[in-house]
């Protein structure tokens, strides 16, 4: 079993491989530095600096992506997992609430998703505990996925796995199909998945998961001074990482239905000098944050529905920032460039290169 085997535990929206934290830390740092994350994700930073037993601060404004982040800097033993699944399963009452609507009657077998709503009444009421954060993630990477031919291991009819099923798309997709969804043994579910992504024991290391908006400079107020940041922000017009991931939403609290609305919380799309204005905010935030000769790294390509040049509005973001720009690559990872966007076709157009930018504290 691989050490970074925890890494794998839920997709995320445009997330980057754990080698571009790795890399960067291991290229400029040592054990021990504290390193930043205000874009978190998933929280591949948190775990590449855990990898690498270096505490680590991970900001982002999604609680699906704090859910997960959690997961990353947490240890438990499967068997701790699987036993805290059974008993709350064991002792559940039938749930106070349970969505009706015609897509969760596609979506989820009527016992798969009484279980479901179980959990999360459970979850929702206490999840303090390294087991039950662990369990919560696990249960957020199962959610909606494909359904295989043998043992199913989502608890979902067919769906992607990245990003949740638009309702109205989905019920024509798997009634045209004649698709219906599995009564899914989720206790199974959360062993398999418990024993592949738990199997390795990792070191426990300082780290802290703030659900937050990197904009606002109080966020960082009892963030330690860092000699890393490493991060990749929303590219330019990608602003639909909640309504994407609305299911995960769901189980962490939230509606059983699809909230299209940008929230305040998230970059502004609107231009892209404004957009760069905002991520500037953020940049002059974590510079305060940072040790003399601290590194900024950051990951950053773009989309095909907008004109701006992504390296352009980066680089506008720098500008009184706090740091310089000492080199600018083309990213490394031979599959990079598509990485953030392909979830956007499903035939994917040819990627935007993704370039990583190294800046000093100016
Ligand atoms: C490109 S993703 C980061 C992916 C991450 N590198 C990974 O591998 O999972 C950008 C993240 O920025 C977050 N975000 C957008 N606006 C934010 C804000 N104002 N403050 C904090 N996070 C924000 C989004 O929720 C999203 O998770």
């Amino acid at each position: 079993m691989k050490p970074d085997a925890l890494n794998g535990l839920c997709p995320y929206y445009t997330m980057y491989p754990l080698n571009f934290p790795l890399r960067a830390l291991e290229e400029h740092g040592k054990r021990g530095d504290w390193v930043i994350d205000p874009f978190r994700g998933r929280g591949a930073t948190n775990f590449a600096a855990r990898l690498l037993e270096t505490p680590s601060i991970g900001v982002d404004s999604s609680p699906v992506a704090v859910a997960l982040a959690k997961a990353k800097l947490a240890s438990a033993e499967p068997g701790q997992v699987v036993a805290s699944a059974e008993a709350i399963l064991n002792a559940a009452k039938a749930p106070t609430s349970v969505p009706s609507s015609e897509f969760w009657k596609l979506a989820y077998h009527d016992n798969t998703l009484t279980r479901l709503c179980q959990l999360r009444e459970a979850l929702l009421g206490e999840c303090s505990s390294a087991t039950r954060v662990l369990l919560r993630a696990i249960i957020l990477g199962a959610l909606h996925g494909p359904r295989p031919k043998g043992t199913p291991s989502y608890f979902s009819n067919q769906s992607p796995r990245t990003f949740a099923p638009k309702p109205n798309y989905a019920m024509k997709f798997w009634t045209a199909r004649g698709m219906y969804p599995d009564d899914v043994d989720v206790l199974s579910v959360i062993k398999t998945r418990a024993t592949r992504y738990l199997a390795y024991p990792l070191p426990d290391i300082d780290g802290k998961v703030e659900l937050g908006d990197s904009r606002v400079a109080d966020t960082f107020s009892d963030t330690p001074k860092a000699r890393f940041v490493v991060t990749s922000p929303p590219y330019f017009g990608m602003r639909t990482y909640l309504p994407d991931q609305w299911l995960r939403l769901w189980f962490l609290g939230g509606h059983d239905y699809v909230e299209y609305r940008q929230p305040e919380s998230q970059l502004k799309h609107s231009n892209a000098a404004h957009f760069a204005a905002e991520m500037g905010r953020v940049w002059k935030n974590v510079a305060s944050r940072a040790t003399d000769g601290a590194r900024l790294i950051i990951r950053y390509g773009g989309i095909h529905d907008r004109a701006a040049e992504p390296m352009d509005v980066l680089k506008k973001s720098l500008i009184d920032s706090g740091w310089r720009i000492v080199t600018v690559r083309a990213a490394a990872d031979s599959d990079s460039g598509r990485r953030q966007a392909r979830q956007f076709q499903s035939v994917p157009k040819k990627a935007i290169t993704e370039h990583d930018v190294c800046c000093h504290l100016a």
